[in-house]
């Protein structure tokens, strides 16, 4: 399976949405792919936002060489799920992927774990470090709901 986080930024959220599932992909075993991508470009190219970095690495996650990028198009030929962090991050996918979106490929994150309640992981952006922490328990138990129930449940 190949998965794509994506956010706003691709700084705060999806940087931690990769590496969380990459840990866990890595502990399972899986034959899986994970990226992150961001939709608004303001940081392309800038590794995660320091914060982010230091909350993973609370959790022996080590993002730091990730760097920013843009989603692109061609992501939908790639990918098979692209998880979406917020609602206002799908209408972006749309706009950035035109005629290559696929309405079948994009879930809100949350709903891994809470199925049609269309909860949004909050963008932790402007607050304190209490945000990011949230943000990565959230992304934690939503990545959990993901590999129980895709790799062993093969739904
Ligand atoms: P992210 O957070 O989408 O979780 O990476 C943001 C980071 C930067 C901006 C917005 C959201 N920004 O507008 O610069």
């Amino acid at each position: 399976m190949k998965i794509l986080m994506v956010c706003l930024g691709n700084i705060c959220r999806s940087p931690l949405a990769e590496g969380i599932m990459e840990f866990k992909i890595e502990q399972a075993h899986l034959n899986w792919q994970v990226d992150s991508a961001g939709t608004n470009g303001y940081h392309v190219g800038e590794a995660p936002h320091r914060l982010s970095q230091k909350v993973a690495q609370m959790h022996g996650i080590d993002i730091s060489r990730q760097r920013a990028r843009n989603i692109i198009p061609a992501d939908f030929d790639h990918f098979d799920i692209v998880y979406a962090m917020a609602e206002d991050v799908i209408e972006e996918i749309r706009w950035r992927t035109g005629k290559n979106f696929n309405d079948a490929k994009v879930k809100l994150l949350m709903n891994e774990l809470y199925p049609g309640r269309n909860i949004d992981v909050p963008d932790p952006w402007y607050g304190p470090e209490s945000g990011y922490r949230e943000v990565f328990d959230m992304i934690n138990r939503a990545c959990d709901k993901i590999v129980e129930h895709y790799a062993f449940h093969k739904k």
